[in-house]
């Protein structure tokens, strides 16, 4: 005999992301209000902050700012200490620092009506976001980004995850954090290379998903190249747009193969893992969009005038668009597991992303490695060009 209870719901998630300057001014009331509207009677709640040490480095005087906004606002009480963690891949790479978080919820008795917030870049946002996830089965979680990568894509998102024996984002979580913050202040710290670097998503999106947007990046590259903030802010702005739009209409936690926000990214895994994150994700995503364009141009599905705009565009923002690790000798160049190594992350089919027009991705599920080959020896001789 078979027999069945069926069992089925639905959660809805909201949340804002808010675009701000100087988030922990005393006059600037933002983020108290956020809390106040969501103290509960009788809770003492708290607020742990975890911080990107490159970004206390860059703003010597920050914690010296949260401690007096929370003195002067005391809707929510603030753990005793500000935790410091490195910034950049690393804390992704040792899971000590995942660790490390989830004991600090302990010891600050953070729960589930508590807040863990996150200030940093997106590796930072990925660790904590995902100790957030996981103690308590889930603390709410505020992420303050501060890179332009993770203003514009990774900190407005519903992903997290740290790597795992160099897979990167191996072991994560989807879960919707409780706010964002963008604090623009955060970003006339950044080296040049991290300011540029978190451009090349804002590139892929537009591709993607919004031709418009191409065209407002190519009229203001050199603005944006020359650290212009107002018109970051609407790169950052518009980036993040499109990505919450894509995570509402389509599979938020993706439960299918494909993953069309991942364009230029089954190249741009490997070579971070490859170059031992010598390459910043920003950087291989640059090289991953210019080589599946190249490879779509080579295909017949976008006209060699696309191909050339979208090359000159990541040139002119200082992008690099090929490495020597993305040449390709035979099927077994380390490059191409990244393909495999992609299909195993999706699971099932082999899904990637092409482009049939600057504006539009297509799906496919086979990549044709002889003409790949092609494609990285024409950004070889492009790159020679310019050089
Ligand atoms: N979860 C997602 O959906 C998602 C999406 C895209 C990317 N990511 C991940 O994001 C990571 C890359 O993040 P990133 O590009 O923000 O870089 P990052 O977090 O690696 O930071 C780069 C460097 O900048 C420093 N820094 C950060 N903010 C600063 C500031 N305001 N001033 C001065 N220095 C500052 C950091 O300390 C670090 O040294 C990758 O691990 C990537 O996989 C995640
Ligand atoms: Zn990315």
């Amino acid at each position: 005999m078979h027999d069945y209870l069926e069992q089925s719901f639905s959660v809805k998630f909201e949340y804002r992301v808010h675009f701000t300057s100087g988030l922990f001014d005393i006059t600037n009331t933002l983020l108290n209000d956020f809390l106040n509207d969501r103290k509960i009677e009788g809770i003492q709640q708290k607020i742990l902050f975890v911080l990107d040490e490159g970004v206390a480095k860059s703003h010597p005087n920050l914690v010296d700012k949260i401690n007096a906004y929370f003195d002067h606002f005391s809707t929510v009480k603030l753990a005793e200490n500000i935790v410091l963690v490195p910034g950049g891949e690393k804390v992704k790479n040792h899971s000590y620092y995942n660790e490390f978080i989830i004991n600090t919820i302990n010891d600050y008795g953070i729960d589930r009506h508590s807040y863990l917030a996150a200030i940093g870049g997106g590796s930072v946002l990925d660790t904590a976001g995902l100790s957030a996830a996981v103690a308590h089965r889930g603390v709410k979680h505020i992420r303050i980004p501060t890179t332009v990568l993770s203003q514009n894509d990774s900190g407005v998102g519903v992903k997290n995850g740290v790597n795992f024996k160099s897979k990167k984002n191996f072991m994560g979580t989807f879960a919707p954090p409780a706010a964002v913050f963008n604090d623009d202040q955060f970003l006339t710290t950044l080296t040049d290379r991290d300011w540029r670097s978190g451009m090349s998503e804002a590139i892929k999106v537009a591709l993607i998903k919004d031709g418009d947007f191409f065209n407002w990046l190519e009229t203001n590259a050199t603005d944006l190249s020359a650290r212009d903030l107002p018109t970051m802010n609407y790169l950052i702005k518009r980036c993040a747009a499109r990505h919450l739009e894509h995570i509402r209409s389509g599979d938020p936690f993706e439960t299918g193969s494909a993953r069309p926000l991942d364009f230029g990214h089954w190249s741009a895994h490997k070579l971070e893992q490859l170059t031992n994150f010598e390459v910043t994700h920003g950087e291989a995503v640059a090289m991953g969009i210019a080589l599946d364009s190249v490879y779509s141009g080579l295909k017949g599905n976008i006209s060699e005038d696309e191909v050339r705009r979208i090359i000159d565009l990541l040139l002119r923002l200082g992008f690099a668009i090929t490495h020597p690790l993305m040449e390709l000798q035979d099927e077994s160049s380390p490059l191409l597991l990244g393909l495999n190594e992609f299909r195993e992350h999706l699971g099932g089919r082999l899904t990637i992303t092409l482009l049939t027009a600057i504006g539009k991705g297509q799906e496919v599920n086979e990549m044709d490695w002889l003409l790949l080959k092609k494609a990285s020896e024409k950004l070889k001789a492009l790159d020679a060009k310019v050089a």
